[in-house]
């Protein structure tokens, strides 16, 4: 950045925060930037007559420390990759950046109460699904044409798969797990052993969450989660599997009730609990296509490692050493 920028510079640091805050809001964890614009950064936060530099810690550098630029190697080295996200340019932010006010569907505020009728897994579950396939809020929420995506899967599954909500792919199919993160799960339960007919996948919320960008996904708000929450815990309740995966963020807070200390990276790899089902918490699909660090994979892997001995499957050498 030269010196003669058209806006302030305290103003600048201001919006880069607020821009960097609003993606948060967004789940963005990670960024790319390059070096220069990291230079340029902290020379504006190290301006000792920058105000902002007196109130505001310096940026961290968001992009992951241990990604590694080789593929690895294992079954789901192919994945499609995500276009690298560009640089941020100084330029490119509007100082006068407001958060939006968020306006809350107040129907959201009375989640359902869900009773299972009497019968076997099959019938539960096709009542279950009729429920959710009808329900007034979530159809609300939906773009025209988009719908409500609800579990699939072996109702006997040992291993239940809980992700966060439908994408784009997804609200257009009525499924879950179609598009490109979907591609990657599929990649890593066949580099399980499994096939995704044999397991059971299902989201926290039901419906794709709503946001007025062209592209790219929103996570649910606290109170889309809180709503459709009673609908997974009645899947789970079918399904009764013998380990639940929940893949990233928005699952774990799901299943285990928000925590603000949470921290993915130190729940991941141990065994944690949701009623009395042994859970495993591992980074979601899409963390992987923005981060296709071998490092990251191999966390990922070694998570479902566990879940593979948990199980009794068989687990053979060169699956052990798949990202190494
Ligand atoms: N991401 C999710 O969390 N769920 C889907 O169904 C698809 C993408
Ligand atoms: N942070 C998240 O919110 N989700 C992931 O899967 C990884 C990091």
């Amino acid at each position: 950045m030269s010196g003669d920028t058209l806006i302030d510079p305290a103003d600048a640091a201001l919006a880069v925060l607020e821009e960097l805050k609003r993606q948060r809001t967004e789940g963005v964890r990670h960024l790319y930037m390059e070096e220069s614009t990291l230079e340029g950064l902290a020379k504006l936060f190290a301006e000792p007559n920058n105000e902002v530099s007196t109130k505001q810690p310096p940026l961290p550098h968001t992009t992951d420390p241990e990604a590694d630029p080789e593929p690895g190697t294992g079954n789901f080295t192919d994945m499609p990759r995500v276009e690298e996200s560009s640089p941020l340019k100084m330029d490119e932010v509007t100082p006068q950046a407001k958060p939006k006010a968020k306006v809350i569907n107040p129907a959201l505020l009375n989640p359902p109460e869900i009773s299972l009728p009497n019968g076997n897994k099959q019938e539960k579950w096709e009542w279950l699904k009729k429920r959710v396939e009808g329900c007034e809020v979530c159809k609300s929420e939906l773009k025209e044409g988009g719908k409500i995506v609800f579990g699939v899967g072996s109702l006997d599954a040992d291993l239940f798969f809980c992700g966060e909500a439908p994408g784009a792919e997804e609200e257009s199919a009525g499924a879950p797990f179609v598009g490109p993160a979907g591609e990657l799960l599929d990649r890593i339960i066949s580099a399980m052993g499994l096939s995704r007919e044999s397991v059971y996948i299902g989201n926290v919320v039901n419906f794709r969450p709503r946001h007025e960008r062209a592209y790219g996904n929103r996570p649910p708000t606290p109170e889309e989660m809180d709503f459709c929450l009673p609908y997974l815990r009645a899947q789970l309740e079918i399904v009764q599997p013998r380990v639940v995966v929940a893949l990233g963020k928005t699952a774990t807070d799901g299943l285990l009730g928000p925590d603000p200390q949470r921290r993915l990276g130190q729940m991941r790899g141990t065994w944690h609990e949701y009623s009395g089902i042994p859970m495993m918490v591992t980074y979601h699909p899409s963390y992987l296509l923005h981060n296709p660090s071998k490092s990251s994979k191999r966390k990922v892997w070694e998570d479902m490692l566990l879940v593979m001995e948990k199980l009794g499957l068989p687990i053979s050498q060169k699956q052990r050493e798949f990202f190494q």
